[in-house]
């Protein structure tokens, strides 16, 4: 059975693995960006247990570290779905209909912008232009992009995934 997100917050996260990141940047200048970036990427999200050893690990202060994660849009304090679904909310998809697009997401699959499902399933993101106007209305599932949307294509889309493990 999966782990539920609040599950993965409470359980005891092995710093192991932050702990070999933060020893490859050791002594480096302008190592902060970097090593929460590897942190993310290995985790998924930032643990807090890793922004407080890499505050002691590059001796800043722990509020800093959340300053910055928070600054910055790529960077995620909570667990993340496995799919990540971007509705793009830019002006060309607008007007074609994206709203309903993030209503679908809402009905089948019950989160709206930045949530996620308990079973860490699904993550949405309402977006600005992700750059593929002549194709709006447009989602991405990761790194998959679909274009030129109708409800019953985003209904189908979201059918495959919830299909999917
Ligand atoms: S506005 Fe949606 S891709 Fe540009």
């Amino acid at each position: 059975m999966s782990e539920t997100a609040e599950q993965v917050q409470e359980q005891e996260i092995d710093l192991a693995a932050a702990n070999e990141i933060l020893d490859k940047y050791q002594g480096m200048q302008g190592a902060l960006m970097p090593v929460l970036q590897e942190i993310q990427d290995h985790y998924g999200f930032i643990p807090e247990p890793t922004v407080h050893l890499t505050a002691e690990r590059l001796n800043v202060y722990s509020s800093q570290i959340f300053g910055v994660l928070t600054f910055y849009a790529q960077f995620h304090l909570e667990p993340r779905g496995k799919y990540i679904i971007r509705v793009c909310m830019g002006t060309a998809c607008h007007v074609k209909g994206a709203g309903r697009l993030g209503d679908t997401v809402k009905e089948r699959i019950g989160i709206g912008h930045a949530e996620t499902t308990e079973d860490l399933k699904f993550t949405a993101e309402f977006v600005a232009c992700i750059g593929a106007c002549g194709m709006a209305p447009v989602i991405m599932v990761n790194d998959a992009t679909y274009g030129s949307l109708s409800v019953q294509k985003m209904n189908d889309i979201v059918t495959k995934y919830q299909e999917m493990d």
